[in-house]
């Protein structure tokens, strides 16, 4: 019998180079031999791409906003993340729930009961095997993102204190689940963080 395969999903407030670092990430698995499912939240199935769409360019009510997360993601757990694991694959996934803690729990005030239930709801008691929460300062992380060329979406163009307070939700699941999300210093050379993620792996 196939093993199953483990999830690894990146996390981290915009504008903290996680894009690059998951690039890297999926290359060094396959290298290693790992046979991988690059995917991505919200998104990651042809429904949950259009819910993305709208997601990152309509305004709408928090609540609104938390359930069509969720959606996306029972879609996405149903038809790619679960059959991939259980035919041994390794699904690295850009975001996932801790996401929907740090932005629409932290950044907009959802409950945290709230966002339990959905997270009971949707993938009862399912957790990725790794998560790799890239952090750094919310002024360099915004300075990087007013640098970059293309039109920043709905998350994006919200003010400091918004991702103030999503970076502060990430670090404090890291806090409570250390086991899981292992905290990465984005401040760091890619170099540095590439060692980094090669000691992480040397141990999965
Ligand atoms: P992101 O992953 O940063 O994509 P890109 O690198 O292409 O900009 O964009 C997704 C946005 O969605 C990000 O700003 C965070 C937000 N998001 C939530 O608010 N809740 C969630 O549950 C997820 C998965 C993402």
């Amino acid at each position: 019998m196939t093993a199953r395969g483990k999830f690894i999903t990146l996390e981290g407030v915009d504008g903290a180079g996680k894009s690059t670092h998951l690039a890297w990430l999926v290359d060094f698995l396959r290298r290693r031999g790992r046979t991988v499912v690059q995917t991505r939240e919200p998104g990651g199935t042809p429904l949950g791409e259009k819910l993305r769409g709208l997601l990152l360019s309509e305004p709408m009510h928090l609540e609104t906003e938390a359930l069509l997360m969720f959606a996306a993601r029972r879609e996405h757990l149903e038809r790619v993340i679960w059959p991939a694991l259980e035919r041994g694959d390794w699904v690295v996934c850009d975001r996932f729930t801790d996401a929907s803690f740090a932005y629409q729990g932290g950044g907009r005030g959802l409950s945290l009961e709230k966002l339990q239930q959905l997270e009971t709801w949707v993938q009862g008691g399912f957790q990725p095997d790794l998560t790799l929460l890239f952090d750094l300062p919310v002024e360099i992380a915004m300075q990087r993102m007013a640098g970059a060329a293309r039109q920043l979406d709905r998350f994006e163009q919200e003010k400091t204190d918004f991702h103030e307070r999503v970076r502060a939700a990430y670090l404090a699941r890291a806090r409570q689940m250390p086991e899981r999300i292992k905290v990465v210093d984005a401040r760091l050379s890619c170099a540095q963080i590439q060692k980094q993620l090669e000691d992480v792996f040397a141990t999965i």
